[in-house]
């Protein structure tokens, strides 16, 4: 009996590009709907845009067009940029929709029937001047632990420490710099703490792998908390009912998304939104990244069991991307948009490259420049596509592109490759990918084996019935390959198609055999990726994120205006590092000995994520010489040294191998 499965992935944020970090998790999904489709079962994938929040609406601002254009053109951003990787949506919708407005009231009213609502009045940061509420990232401030300037209101980038927007010393509005107020709201609070008993056998019935349910016992142990689900205007989302100027939160009707994407496709489709979302003849998978666990694992299915919705049947979560081994990154231009590695590179590479390496497990996946590379010209080009190129052409120019049939070698070969075929299942439905791959490369290999050792190119000189038998092996070696890959190489295997002559194939047609067949002419697969080409991919991301989006950089105003006198109170000083080391607790800090020609100083910077030590030492750099030390949890900072950028790895520094010695007076 075919199965019917509803699948979806998280919806991306419509204030930003889709990137590479993101295809993780569409290709992933991509991979396990298609490949439940060439198995013959009923399969819908449903997305959607996440359009709603502040950080869209002051995005829109900054732009000056309203959130609905702003929303409006990043779907189709998106939407192009998913398609170009063959991401194949069943509906890539917007929560921005009238059926997400009608579902999340709908949700939320029998969610307040049911007395999980609370209404408590709590006292909040709010910018008199921006005249709103500012959330935790629109604060900026002086970290109370470790004292490093200009960190956000929920966490501290320099010792990793998290704290609440009131801790922090001298807040700031990120956008407009005014010093915030506390101000008093009436909120709603979903109980969360009401579920913790279906919640815990949710999760016990095997709602999640292993390790996110471990994640959760962490959670469970410490308390489920109310969590706020309405924000004060001005803010862009729906309206709660009965309120004037109160919003749903972002998060509480993204989720809901998932269903309204499922909603709007089964009205046009003729198919009962009840039987697919909530009835027993459907199953629903969602995947996720690790980030968004908590919402996923603990409030989405909290919210469908108060409201009378099922929960899903399983939630799959993956890891993140890093590239070369660390986070990606806009100054070492690993931080890739989709877009910009389209202009350089084959989407199929990425897909065959992610499926390598993508497991069951939430771990963190790393695109390794150079192992993408090696993996895609010595598998794609150097195994599959090499295969049909050893065996297509030949037989079209010599043997009328005619197949003849399988000797009893060929057949062995064919047989072997057959037989791998439930393994190779089980790997795409349990989310093996990386153990299918294996398996079909090995089988690849076996198919470049036989062709070694019948040598066509020398057969065909004087044996031409010998060749077509041996060709007619390779070709159909070709096509069982093709359909184990069309999951991840979709557009691969209808070239392989098109060139042998056959319909769109799925997974019931691996047990054939092609015979007496004639095929068409055949046209180049893969070309081999040199290393230009990556490091121009890499060049173009340098370039392209000097305006990141507005959620990243927050371009301050400027500050008063100062004289050439208060100027000179600040003693910059031409300084050379002595010492850098890093500091233990705190690891974005560096703690550098400077010598500034009358003295050294010890001065603690936030910039580690940028600078390694041993890179540092012997450097000239620019320091504020007469700053007031201040003690911070490592010991004293006697100094700053001049510095620009976002924060992490985003950080220059005015420095120089050589020139002016130590002491000297910058003016
Ligand atoms: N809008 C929310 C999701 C709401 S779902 C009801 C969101 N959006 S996102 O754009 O930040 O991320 C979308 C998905 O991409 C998430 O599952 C996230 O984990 C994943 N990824 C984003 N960056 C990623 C990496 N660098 N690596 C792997 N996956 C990443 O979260
Ligand atoms: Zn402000």
């Amino acid at each position: 009996m075919p199965r019917n499965i509803a699948v979806t992935s998280a919806l991306p944020y419509a204030n930003g590009p889709i990137h590479m970090g993101h295809l993780v998790e569409y290709i992933q999904t991509d991979i396990f709907v298609r490949f439940q489709k060439l198995c013959g079962n009923r399969c819908l994938y449903f997305c959607a845009d996440d359009t709603h929040g502040t950080a869209i609406m002051i995005s829109a601002k900054t732009e000056g067009i309203t959130p609905e254009q702003l929303i409006e053109r990043v779907h189709n951003d998106h939407h192009k940029d998913l398609a170009a990787f063959h991401i194949e949506f069943d509906n890539f919708y917007s929560t921005h929709s009238p059926e997400n407005k009608e579902l999340s009231e709908l949700i939320f009213s029998r969610l307040n029937e049911k007395g999980s609502i609370a209404k408590r009045t709590i006292a909040q940061t709010y910018c008199d001047n921006c005249k709103m509420f500012l959330p935790d990232r629109y604060i900026r401030g002086e970290c109370p632990r470790c004292h490093a300037p200009d960190q956000y209101g929920d966490s501290c980038e320099a010792c990793s420490g998290t704290h609440s927007p009131t801790e922090l010393l001298n807040p700031k509005c990120a956008h407009c710099g005014n010093t915030p107020i506390r101000k008093q709201s009436e909120h709603y609070f979903f109980k969360l703490a009401d579920y913790e008993k279906p919640l815990k056998k949710l999760i016990d019935a095997g709602h999640t792998h292993k390790s996110v349910a471990n994640k959760l016992d962490e959670w469970f142990s410490t308390g489920l908390k109310d969590w706020d689900i309405s924000r004060d205007g001005p803010y862009f989302g729906f309206k709660i009912p009965g309120e004037d100027d109160k919003y749903f939160y972002v998060w509480l009707d993204a989720p809901i998304g998932y269903m309204a994407s499922a909603k709007n496709y089964c009205d046009k489709h003729n198919l009962n939104f009840e039987d697919v979302w909530n009835g027993d003849d459907w199953q629903i998978y969602h995947f996720i990244g690790k980030d968004i666990m908590y919402f996923h694992a603990l409030f989405w299915p909290a919210m469908l069991m108060g409201s009378g919705f099922k929960t899903a049947n399983n939630l799959f979560v993956h890891g993140f991307l890093t590239v070369n081994g660390e986070k990606m990154s806009k100054s070492r231009g690993t931080f890739i948009k989709a877009a910009t590695y389209l202009n350089h590179l084959d989407p199929e590479f990425l897909r065959y490259y992610y499926a390598s390496k993508l497991t069951a497990a939430v771990e963190d996946i790393d695109l390794s420049v150079d192992d993408f590379i090696s993996k895609t010209n010595s598998d794609l080009v150097g195994k599959f596509a090499n295969l049909a190129s050893r065996s297509g052409p030949m037989l079209c120019k010599y043997l009328d592109s005619k197949l003849g049939t399988l000797d009893e070698q060929g057949r062995l070969l064919i047989d072997e490759l057959i037989a791998a075929k439930q393994q190779i299942l089980n790997d795409y439905e349990g989310l093996n990918y990386s153990s299918a791959i294996r398996t079909i490369t090995a089988l690849a290999d076996s198919a470049n084996r036989y062709v070694e050792q019948n040598q066509p190119w020398t057969t065909i000189k004087n044996d031409l019935d010998t060749t077509r038998t041996t060709l007619t092996a390779v070709i159909n070696a070709v096509r069982i390959l093709s359909i184990y890959l069309k999951p991840v190489l979709p557009a691969f295997a209808e070239k392989i198609e098109k060139f042998l002559n056959i319909s769109p194939q799925c997974f019931a047609d691996i047990d054939k055999v092609l015979e007496n067949h004639t095929i068409n002419k055949f046209a180049r697969l893969f070309e081999r990726i040199d290393k230009d080409k990556v490091q121009a991919m890499i060049d173009e991301s340098k370039d392209t994120q000097a305006a990141p989006a507005p959620q990243q950089t927050n371009i301050e105003p400027l500050a008063p205006e100062c004289t050439i006198e208060d100027f000179m109170k600040v003693d910059l000083r031409i300084a050379k590092v002595l010492d850098a080391k890093p500091v233990e607790g705190a690891d974005k800090l560096l703690e550098l000995k400077l010598d500034i020609g009358c003295c050294t100083k010890t001065v603690f910077a936030g910039i580690a994520k940028a600078y390694k030590p041993e890179d540092l030492v012997g450097k000239i750099v620019v320091c504020v010489a007469n700053l007031k030390p201040r003690k911070m949890k490592f010991g004293l900072s006697e100094g700053m040294i001049l510095a620009a950028g976002q924060g992490d790895a985003d950080i220059f520094m005015l420095t120089t191998d050589s020139g002016p010695s130590p002491g000297q007076r910058v003016k």
